[in-house]
């Protein structure tokens, strides 16, 4: 079965001086810590075994909100990454946790939105492709990995941050690897920013002629929330959303609940956590709403 992987560290530089003395990932998107939205789209997908990266010192924070995962029905465990080396040492601090497994691995301040987006991310989940990425077009793809397609729509390279991008397709911060990725990790050498580059590993199973890409189409929203704009961006859209539908995005004690992996009962305790306000109402409501 495939696990999962959330890199939740970083130094959020960014962010400052919001993230001076608490990790970005678990600063709020309108009502929810910005950690709940990855999570949630991890257990959208089905994926129960989960290994959380954080930065050393936090992870007191991290195991309050999150325990070991259990309130919802899943299993987390933790590993801290000593400093920000980059995207692709995720795999070298996952190598126990994966023990030969495939994984996906999710940017802990990326939040994805869309009626197919899971559905998407589902058909990559269980595939048997050996890794698949996903693109979305942004109007600033000098900020990030660009894809770069042949004449048959197929991955020919990424290029990290380029002056002269290729295309308009950003590859988002959600990765399908098979069991190989920990190897290939091992394999490549810091940049010269003195990071293990997500896109080096990615080119490495494009030579292979391993790896598929996907396009996030235009009914879906992709945030990666790093910059305070774009942090308020984040929240607002989610706002506006539930605002307008009763129903909450990034809800993990909902997701958890639908998918069956914790009863009415758990639901009903855990509404009780926030039974002051809207969030605990929500999930209290969901029981008796869902028999009407
Ligand atoms: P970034 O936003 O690229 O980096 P950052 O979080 O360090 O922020 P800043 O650039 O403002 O200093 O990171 C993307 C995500 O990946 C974010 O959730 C943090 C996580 N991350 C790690 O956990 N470890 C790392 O080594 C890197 C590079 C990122």
């Amino acid at each position: 079965m495939r696990k999962g992987i959330i890199l939740a560290g970083g130094s959020g530089k960014r962010l400052n001086p919001l993230t001076e003395c608490i990790s970005k990932q678990l600063l709020p998107v309108y009502n929810k810590p910005l950690i709940y939205y990855p999570l949630t789209t991890l257990m959208l997908i089905g994926i129960k075994n989960i290994l959380i990266i954080i930065n050393p010192g936090e992870e007191k924070l991290f195991k309050k909100l999150l325990g070991d995962g259990n309130k919802f029905g899943i299993k987390i465990s933790y590993e801290t990454q000593k400093a920000p080396e980059g995207i692709a040492q995720a795999f070298l601090i996952a190598e126990k946790f994966l023990n030969g497994d495939d994984s996906v691995l999710v940017l802990g301040d990326n939040i994805f939105y869309g009626d197919n987006l899971i559905k998407t991310l589902k058909k990559a989940c269980y595939s048997n492709n050996s890794a698949t990425i996903f693109g979305y077009k942004v109007k600033d793809p000098q900020r990030y990995g660009v894809i770069e397609f042949d004449k048959q729509n197929i991955v020919k390279s990424i290029v990290e941050k380029p002056s002269n991008p290729k295309s308009r397709y950003a590859v988002t911060g959600i990765y399908f690897y098979d069991h190989k990725v920990v190897d290939y990790a091992k394999k490549i050498s810091k940049s010269e920013r003195g990071e293990l580059e997500i896109t080096d590993l990615n080119n490495i199973y494009i030579k292979k002629g391993n790896l598929k890409s996907e396009i996030f189409g235009r009914g879906s929203a992709w945030f990666d929330t790093g910059t305070h704009d774009s942090l308020l961006e984040a929240s607002n859209f989610i706002y506006t959303l539930e605002k307008r539908q009763s129903l909450k995005i990034g809800c993990p004690e909902e997701v958890a609940w639908r998918n069956k992996w914790i009863d009415n009962n758990k639901l009903e305790s855990l509404s009780l956590l926030s039974k002051k306000n809207e969030y605990g109402k929500y999930l209290k409501d969901l029981i008796s709403l869902e028999n009407n």
